[in-house]
């Protein structure tokens, strides 16, 4: 009589507990298997979810995983929350890490295991490339360029192509980067200074239609030197210009806007003296010269010539200060196998708002543009 006394108090109890989770939607199976875990996996339990029904009823099911299983629950599927948990790819630890992973729009979930097989020394966005493409022996190489803020992982197969081509990092980003590493002068794509305005690109890549002109010329005044030049370079000029002056520093304007006929007669000119070779290291050809943008100046100081402007006060206080007016500084002198061009001094471009963080970036602007304009 006592016995079934017991029996059937614990039978009320348990149909009591049960009913609870049936009453949330659980199945009787389902209720019961509940009530069989400890108190605190119960409390998992406390709403209806498709996916915790699942998990239940899946053979792999592991009382001891379930916080696991729950912390992913957006994340992945029942049979993948099974598995990775039960084997230990992801755990109460590593969350931030994986749900990182599974944001990429490269992640792959059949190779989870591998991503997380690594402890990232870099963006974890590269090492789903590499583990995707199946590059891990290049790891080590990776690991140095990616190391550069100038790193841009689209250009990653082109770094390692040409890995062993420059002594260190740096040069090798910058030369792939802005295109140098293709022969000059192949591949052009149109300049397009509607898309750009002042930030547009023109180099041995880049060139303009031979028919642009910018609308907004003005005449240089005698006393900033002479030719046209866009309006608002011209008004940052002469600033720049006056503001030297009062340092006692003094130049002026040589040659500003050029349009593409002069560029072409200037260009035929050097050519009939000297090889297409030499020549291209001076001069832009047609089309492909800051010049016709009405953005570029050439300066000189008064006493100086271009073979001796270098050492002009002028070109030290241009180079230390041009940035700040929105004017850079295009060719130096360690960077002709970027720019094809030989030391210019003299040339200014200007390029606006933009002036500060490219004199900052420590690159030419070949690569800044592909890296941040374009
Ligand atoms: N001398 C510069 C590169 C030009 O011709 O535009
Ligand atoms: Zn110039």
């Amino acid at each position: 009589m006592k016995k079934l006394l017991i029996v059937l108090c614990a039978l009320l109890l348990c149909g009591c507990a049960t009913k609870q989770y049936k009453d949330l939607g659980y199945s009787a199976e389902e209720a019961r298997k509940i009530v069989s875990l400890k108190e605190d996996s119960q409390a998992y339990f406390s709403e209806y979810s498709d996916t915790l029904a699942a998990l239940l009823n899946d053979e792999g099911f592991r009382e001891d995983k379930l916080k696991t299983y729950f912390k992913y629950l957006d994340i992945f599927s029942t049979g993948q929350l099974i598995e990775l948990a039960n084997d230990e790819v992801i755990t109460l630890d590593n969350y931030d890490r994986v749900k990182n992973l599974t944001e990429l729009d490269e992640f792959m979930i059949d190779n989870i295991r591998e991503y997380l097989k690594l402890t990232p020394r870099f963006d974890d966005e590269i090492l789903v490339y590499l583990v995707n493409n199946d590059m891990m022996d290049s790891y080590e190489k990776v690991m140095k360029l990616a190391s550069d803020p100038m790193f841009t992982l689209d250009n990653l197969d082109i770094y390692l192509e040409h890995f062993d081509e420059k002594s260190n990092i740096r040069d090798l980003i910058e030369y792939i980067n802005s295109k140098a590493y293709l022969p000059f002068y192949t591949d052009e794509e149109r300049a397009d200074v509607e898309k750009y305005g002042y930030y547009v690109l023109v180099n041995k890549y880049y060139k303009l239609d031979a028919d642009y002109a910018p609308d907004d010329l003005v005449n240089v005044e005698s006393k900033y030197g002479r030719g046209k030049f866009r309006k608002d370079a011209y008004e940052a000029y002469k600033k720049m210009q006056d503001d030297a002056a009062a340092d006692g520093i003094y130049f002026y304007i040589i040659s500003p806007y050029r349009s593409y006929d002069h560029q072409y007669s200037l260009y035929h000119r050097y050519l009939a003296n000297d090889t297409q070779a030499n020549v291209d290291t001076y001069s832009a050809r047609p089309g492909n010269s800051e010049h016709q943008l009405g953005l570029a100046a050439d300066i000189m100081s008064s006493g100086y010539d271009f073979g001796t402007f270098y050492m002009a006060p002028a070109a030290k206080w241009l180079q230390d200060n041009a940035y700040k007016y929105g004017f850079i500084f295009r060719y130096p002198e360690s960077k002709i196998d970027i720019t094809g061009y030989k030391y210019e001094p003299w040339h200014y471009r200007y390029v606006g708002d933009i002036a500060e963080d490219v004199y900052k970036s420590g690159v030419t602007y070949d690569e800044y543009f592909e890296k941040y304009i374009k």
